[in-house]
C-alpha cells in the first residue's frame, strides 16, 4: 500500500532533476504519473525509469508551460490519460539570475513567466476537473529565495517570482477550500540534481558559496524535497492548507 494509492497526479517539468525524482517517488506511493516537459527524450527516459521500476506513467512532451493553450491542451490530455486528476505538482520553471541595475527587462519578464506563469496556467486549466472530482491537491515548489533574500547568484526576478508563488499558493488555499482543494508551497533550499553537479563541477569556491547559508553545510539531495512533496498530496496531509514548508538545511532560520 502507498500512501498515494488511486491518485493521478500531474508532475511538470519530469525531464529534469526534482521532476525526475518525483515521478519515481510518487509512483513508487502507488500514483498513475502524468508527466510533461519541454524536453522529449528526457522526459521519456523519466517514464520509462518509472515503468521498469514497477511504477505507472505517461509522459506528454514537448509542451512548453509558458504559452496558456498548450497548457489548457496537456491538461485536458492528463486527464484524459488516466480519467480525472487528483494531484497537481508544480515543479517546472525556468528563470535568469543577474545583479541590479544590469538585469534587464527581458531577464526580469523571462523569469517572472518562467516561474509564476508556468504554476498559474497549469493549476488555473486544472481547477475545474479538481472541482469536479470533488477536490485535490495543488503543490506549488517555490524557494527560500520566496522567503530571503539571496547573494550567491544575485537573484532579484527569482525572488520577486517565488514570493509570488508562495502569495498565489495561500490565494489558492482560499479559494480552493469549498471546494476540498488544498494548495501547499514548498521552499528548497540548495538541491544537488544531476545538472547543477555537472555545471558546478569541481569548483568547491562556488559550492561553498551556495551552501555557507545553510546551516547543515550541503545541497540536499532531490527525494529531500520530494519525501515531503508526496507526503503533502496524501489523505494523510488533509488539515494542511495555504502553508509554505522551507526545506532549506535551515537557510531561513537566520
Ligand atoms: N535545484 C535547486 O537548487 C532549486 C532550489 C530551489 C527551488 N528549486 C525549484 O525546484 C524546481 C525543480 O528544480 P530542478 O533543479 O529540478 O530544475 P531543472 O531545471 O533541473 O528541471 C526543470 C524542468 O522543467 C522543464 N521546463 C522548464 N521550462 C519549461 C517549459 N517552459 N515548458 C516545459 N518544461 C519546462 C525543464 O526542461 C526541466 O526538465 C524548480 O521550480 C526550481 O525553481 C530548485
Amino acid at each position: 500500500m502507498g500512501i498515494l494509492d488511486g491518485k493521478v497526479v500531474l508532475i511538470t517539468g519530469t525531464g529534469g532533476g526534482m521532476g525526475r525524482v518525483a515521478s519515481l517517488i510518487f509512483a513508487r506511493e502507488g500514483a498513475r504519473v502524468v508527466g510533461c516537459d519541454i524536453q522529449v527524450d528526457a522526459s521519456r527516459q523519466t517514464a520509462e525509469l518509472v515503468r521498469s521500476a514497477g511504477g505507472e506513467m505517461t509522459s506528454i512532451a514537448p509542451v512548453d508551460l509558458t504559452d496558456p493553450r498548450e497548457v489548457r491542451q496537456l491538461v485536458e490530455d492528463a486527464v484524459a490519460a488516466y480519467g480525472g486528476l487528483d494531484v497537481v505538482y508544480n515543479n517546472a520553471a525556468s528563470l535568469r539570475f543577474g545583479a541590479m541595475p544590469g538585469f534587464s527587462v527581458e531577464d526580469w519578464r523571462a523569469t517572472v513567466i518562467g516561474e509564476l506563469d508556468i504554476p498559474f496556467f497549469v493549476s488555473k486549466f486544472a481547477w475545474p476537473h479538481l472541482v469536479r472530482r470533488g477536490g485535490g491537491v495543488i503543490i506549488n515548489v517555490a524557494s527560500m529565495a520566496g522567503m530571503i533574500a539571496g547573494e550567491n547568484p544575485p537573484m532579484v526576478g527569482h525572488t520577486a517570482a517565488n514570493a509570488g508563488v508562495i502569495g498565489m499558493t495561500r490565494q489558492l488555499a482560499l479559494e480552493g477550500a469549498p471546494h476540498g482543494i488544498r494548495a501547499v508551497a514548498i521552499s528548497p533550499g540548495p538541491v544537488l540534481t544531476p545538472a547543477s553537479d555537472r555545471d558546478l563541477g569541481d569548483d568547491q569556491a562556488a559550492r561553498d558559496a551556495i551552501t555557507s547559508k545553510t546551516l547543515l553545510k550541503r545541497f540536499a539531495q532531490p527525494e529531500e524535497v520530494v519525501e515531503l512533496a508526496a507526503f503533502l498530496a496524501s489523505d494523510r496531509a488533509a488539515y494542511i492548507t495555504g502553508a509554505n514548508y522551507a526545506v532549506d538545511g535551515g537557510a531561513s532560520a537566520w
